[in-house]
């Protein structure tokens, strides 16, 4: 490998959420292996700091416009990436995260209080900033189907019609199932909205981190409809490790629901680019984050992998779907649970006492499951492992 992704970088004092704050207290006898929220433990491409350095280094930071470069390295990735064809500067909205961009999507495409088609399990970000903003969700669940969590296209066509449902949001790939969606998957899915007029806000936040081979397809190059009907969202921050530098983006080809999410994303005042986040972008969409990236997928692809292994022959009752995308497992304990007469929140205070951070998967509506983040060196996944097949799951 080129780049380090074994070394254990050290996060304490740098004010990461992951590391100083971490949603119970830990245990004092075991160090913390941060495996909930979604950032990862891995020292980004070179050419980000390089890039952030440069502009740094001259000491004005007045206001900006982006530069032809931002929308460049934008256009050029999603070509080299996703094999996207005719992307121009104007298809592009800045989005300061990727929420306020759903919820600025929501607003062009709904009235408050409207019905909005959602997946459950559900990434918790869409539950909190769809509440906030005063929408309903209707989950339609996903289904466990030989090991595949698959969409249920008739629920959802039957959720559409009983809800008089205008919005829907798309999860692509799906966190937290990990699902990269197949393109009949996609075909059916659009087919329906189609057939109901149906706005989708397409979250592609997660569609560079694709494991094993699989391939994302945008869900705007399913067919010229799917195109117009879609607000799609992206960043680099999933990708590169870039949440607390903030630099979100839409991609919208129907101009009059770009106009109207660009007004809607102007009116709080506060959707204004950050130089240095504009400057981190241009490094990463670089061919060195190419080559950076595809290592990163091998790791995460051999901690999936290494998990996925160890949870089916040492951690009996504990079930999982294999992800094909994303570097987070959901995992089931019901079974677990059960055998041994447990609640979730046992496993959480086990996994909490020896140290080992995970998300309680109820956030995500797993009624008994926990969310595991393997963007760590996988000698820090094996140790987490190790430890709760010890001291959880005993
Ligand atoms: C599916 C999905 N969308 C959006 C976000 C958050 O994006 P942002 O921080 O840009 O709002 C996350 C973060 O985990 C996510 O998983």
């Amino acid at each position: 490998m080129q780049y380090d992704f074994t070394s254990v970088m050290d996060r304490r004092g740098l004010d990461a959420v992951a590391v100083e704050h971490p949603p119970r207290q830990p245990g004092e006898e075991f160090d913390l292996i941060p495996m909930w929220i979604a950032d990862m433990n891995f020292p980004t491409v070179p050419t980000i700091p390089e890039a952030i350095i440069a502009r740094a280094s001259h000491p004005a930071y007045g206001y900006f416009n982006p530069r032809q470069e931002y929308f460049d390295g934008i256009i050029s990735w999603h070509r080299r990436h996703n094999g996207v064809e005719g992307m121009a500067p104007e298809h592009i909205l800045y989005a300061n995260g990727v929420l306020g961009g759903v919820v600025a999507a929501l607003n062009v495409m709904c009235s408050r209080g409207d019905n909005v088609l959602v997946h459950s399990p559900t990434y918790v970000g869409f539950t909190h900033a769809l509440g906030d903003n005063g929408y309903h969700i209707v989950h339609s669940p996903l289904v466990i189907q030989d090991g595949v969590w698959r969409m249920d296209f008739a629920d959802m066509e039957k959720k559409i019609v009983e809800n008089h449902i205008h919005a829907a949001i798309l999860c692509s790939p799906h966190n937290p199932c990990g699902r990269v969606w197949e393109r009949w998957e996609l075909e059916k899915a659009m087919e329906l909205f189609r057939k109901y007029d149906v706005y989708v806000v397409s979250d592609e936040i997660w569609s560079d981190l694709t494991l094993f081979g699989n391939k994302h397809i945008p869900t705007q190059s399913i067919s010229a409809d799917a195109k117009q009907r879609t607000a799609a969202m992206y960043a680099p921050s999933k990708t590169f490790n870039l949440a607390g530098l903030v630099g979100s983006y839409c991609v919208c080809y129907n101009p009059w629901l770009r106009d109207r999410m660009a007004k809607e994303a102007s009116l709080c005042h506060y959707n204004s680019m950050n130089v240095l986040s504009m400057h981190a972008l241009i490094g990463a969409y670089t061919p060195e984050g190419d080559a950076w990236l595809e290592e990163l997928r091998q790791v995460l692809s051999g901690n999936v992998a290494f998990a996925c292994d160890f949870i089916r022959e040492r951690l009996p009752g504990v079930t999982v779907c294999r992800p094909q995308g994303t570097y987070m497992l959901f995992l089931d304990c019901s079974e677990w649970c059960k055998a041994h007469g447990k609640t979730v929140e046992d496993v959480l205070q086990r996994c909490y006492a020896v140290g080992v951070a995970v998300q309680d998967g109820r956030h995500f509506h797993g009624e008994c499951h926990l969310r595991m983040n393997l963007a760590l060196p996988q000698s820090r996944v094996e140790e987490a492992f190790r430890r709760m097949e010890q001291y959880v799951f005993c």
